[in-house]
């Protein structure tokens, strides 16, 4: 079966803030481009691909039954879970009662920050990070510890583990929230690199949300390892969370889950995040969820990673030739993270310059600085291969 992510969806109008919110001043969204021109939205991350048709088929499926009372999710939302960790990441062992449900990844990152540490207490977090971190560090009012992530000799992105050791011992730090695969670097983080990070975190009796709302956006040959399957420790120490809305473009729906499986962990946790009393499925997310985690959901999976790496490798190259920019090439994610230092300071202009004559010509790029790249751009390539080229065309005449 062949997919498409070759039509460039019209979704001016249709519920999409990365085309509906640019110049409009609101929250992240770049300036509108000038008069005339069209934007093309490589900033907010959602796909400008139509999702699976296994997912609308059931969505709509279900919504032709005319009824919308309560429910408890049936068997096949638990089977489409484990069904999904155990094809795509080799995974078995998942139960039921592992599974929880949250609005969303980092409704699930708030539970867990409340229930298991105090206001203002210092949270480690890998640096540069993910601008939702931060903001949900502040609404929680819980303070953001930086370690951070180093290039090595080879331009990797690395974890510094004395850092992150001397940080927990420093600030007495309780929790980690830790990104893998890692936006906006797009690390896939490596097995060794797994376990030498669980090894700081066992030391330290930290407990580790894991964010893995990634983890199937894995490039290049790299594999997805669920941080909690490193050792015995880490499984009983992690927090998962995951959700089905990246992977499938279906952020607009709502809904994502956790695995915790240490019980007395997973009691604390999921107490809490139903004390809101606000954390209830939605029927058509979960129905959603159903279909997406098939044999299907999955070719459609492999066919949109091969678009997204083109792409990527399309974006890449061009900052590989032009001088003064530079950017580590993502094994996962479809987000580049681009440092404009060096071309900023040739041509002695501001990122704030820079980026406002990109959204002038419709780039609709991401400032990096709320990702702590100080003069960096972030660039979602999650769009058909020619609307990325024309991009390139545009941002050629620009830098
Ligand atoms: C690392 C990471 N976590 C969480 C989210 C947001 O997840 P949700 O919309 O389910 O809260 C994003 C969205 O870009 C993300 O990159």
């Amino acid at each position: 079966m062949t997919f498409d992510f070759e039509t460039m969806l019209d979704r001016a109008g249709r519920d999409a803030l990365s085309i509906d919110s640019l110049g409009t001043g609101k929250g992240y969204a770049p300036g509108a481009p000038l008069p005339g021109i069209d934007p093309i939205p490589m900033w907010i991350a959602d796909m400008n691909y139509p999702t699976a048709p296994c997912v609308v088929r059931s969505i709509v499926a279900r919504a032709e039954h005319p009824a919308f009372g309560y429910f408890d999710a049936p068997r096949a939302y638990y089977d489409a879970i484990k069904f999904w960790y155990k094809k795509r990441h080799g995974v078995t062992g998942i139960e039921d009662e592992h599974i929880g449900y949250h609005n969303g990844v980092l409704g699930g990152v708030a539970s867990a920050l409340y229930a298991f540490t105090e206001p203002g207490e210092p949270i480690l977090v890998h640096s540069p990070t993910y601008i939702g971190f931060k903001n949900t560090l502040r609404t929680c009012k819980r303070v953001p510890e930086y370690s951070p992530l180093v290039r090595d000799g080879d331009g990797v992105w690395r974890m510094d583990y004395e850092d992150m050791a001397q940080r927990i011992e420093r600030n007495n730090i309780r929790v980690a929230i830790f990104c893998s695969p890692h936006n906006p670097t797009g690390r896939t983080w490596e097995r060794w690199e797994l376990e030498k990070a669980a090894d700081v975190y066992a030391e330290h009796g930290v407990t580790v949300i894991a964010d893995e709302i990634w983890a199937d956006f894995t490039l290049r040959g790299t594999e997805f390892i669920p941080f909690h399957t490193v050792s015995d420790d880490a499984r009983a120490r992690t927090i998962t969370m995951s959700s089905v809305s990246k992977t499938f473009n279906l952020a607009g729906l709502q809904g994502s889950y956790s695995l915790v499986f240490d019980e007395g962990l997973r009691e604390k946790f999921l107490e809490q995040a139903e004390s809101s009393c606000y954390n209830e499925q939605n029927v058509l997310s979960m129905h959603a969820l159903i279909g997406a985690y098939t044999d299907e959901g999955s070719e459609w999976v492999d066919q949109m990673r091969q678009t997204v790496q083109g792409n990527l490798d399309l974006l890449c190259d061009f900052v590989d030739r032009t001088e003064g920019l530079e950017a580590y090439r993502p094994e996962a994610t479809y987000v580049v993270f681009i440092d404009c230092t060096e071309w900023c300071q040739a041509h002695g202009k501001s990122l704030d310059e820079l980026e406002h004559e990109l959204w002038d010509a419709g780039v609709a790029i991401q400032d990096g600085r709320m990702f702590n790249g100080p003069c960096h751009l972030r660039a979602n390539v999650a769009l058909p291969q020619a609307k990325v080229e024309e991009a390139l065309q545009r941002m050629a005449r620009v830098f």
